[in-house]
């Protein structure tokens, strides 16, 4: 069978050249095709590359039945079934490790945003609002020192706590096992994080145990006055609880990266000053999202020759 790969959107910084002698390519268009035309365009395809935001479900494999490999451009893998492949037998495989440290600065950025009213400041300044010199004018928090809350403990998480260091700050995480080899954080159990920290910060993936885990009663045993940054799905916090404890004061500030639909974000979020919104820039880096793309393929052409693939997700 001829293999066919077919992007569902354009990679950047992506180098197809050595991929051509062992595979014809489709697709790769700036904007992803609605559904309808994506089939139409993927029909054949023996590998389908989407991002992290393009969901693949069944009833896209039953349409595709050709495909037996989804090389996905991100760590998460929250947009593909993967019962579904399971029970297709199509390969999973996904760019773990690249984005480290590009989401673990931005997850560090928000935060400092967030405590230190970075965007609500420039906001003022553009608006005219700086008229006189007053100490008391738009005071942050400290962060230096403070305690930090790390939700899911993986390898951004821990990029997290290893930048929180600089900081001198107390890392507490809550993740299902203890990690033995990071002693200058403590393992805690979620509510104990939540009632502790000044600051928490979301790296957990999103599955049927995460979905909404920043719920109303857990924004509710939150510290009052800590802010809450998320660089990891959106869909792992209630948003309409968090924004009304937002516009309540009741959570200080939040910082978030990611929403449950993307690129919609709730409207609820827009008007609230203590919010810092970006537009899922975890991995927003050229250099990283170019090494992603030399991951997704790195893996596609190691399948196309027969060799096992590098990052097969379990
Ligand atoms: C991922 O890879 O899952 C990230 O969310 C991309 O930024």
């Amino acid at each position: 069978m001829t293999e066919i790969l077919y992007l569902v959107r354009e990679l950047p910084g992506q180098d197809l050249e050595p991929l051509r002698p062992h595979l014809e390519i489709r697709g790769g268009a700036a904007t992803a095709p609605v559904r309808e035309r994506l089939v139409e365009e993927a029909r054949g395809a023996t590998v389908l590359a989407p991002t992290y935001i393009d969901r693949v479900d069944a009833a896209l494999l039953d349409a595709l039945p050709t495909v037996r490999h989804v090389a996905s451009y991100g760590v998460g893998v929250n947009h593909i079934d993967l019962d579904a492949c399971r029970a297709r037998r199509v390969l999973v495989t996904n760019t773990p490790g690249v984005l480290t440290d590009a989401t673990a600065d931005h997850a560090l950025a928000l935060l400092l945003a967030a405590a230190r009213r970075v965007v609500e400041g420039d906001r003022v300044v553009r608006a005219g609002g700086w008229r006189a010199v007053d100490p008391a004018f738009m005071l942050g928090t400290e962060v230096t020192g403070k305690t930090l809350g790390i939700v899911g403990f993986g390898r951004i998480g821990q990029a997290v706590a290893r930048r929180a260091q600089g900081f001198r700050m107390r890392v507490l995480y809550a993740c299902p096992r203890p990690v033995t080899d990071f002693p200058e954080a403590r393992h805690v159990p979620l509510d104990a994080l939540l009632a502790e920290s000044d600051f928490i910060t979301l790296h957990t993936p999103l599955t049927a145990q995460t979905e909404n885990l920043l719920s109303r009663e857990r924004i509710a045993r939150m510290k009052p006055g800590a802010i809450v940054v998320n660089t990891a799905r959106g869909a792992v916090v209630d948003d309409a609880a968090l924004a009304e404890a937002l516009a309540s004061g009741r959570v200080g500030a939040a910082a978030l990266d990611v929403f449950r639909d993307e690129p919609r974000v709730p409207e609820a979020y827009l008007s609230l000053p203590n919010v810092v919104l970006t537009p899922h820039l975890g991995s927003g880096t050229r250099e990283t999202r170019a090494a992603m793309a030399r991951l997704v393929l790195e893996d596609v052409l190691r399948v196309a020759k027969g060799e096992p693939p590098r990052h097969p997700v379990p």
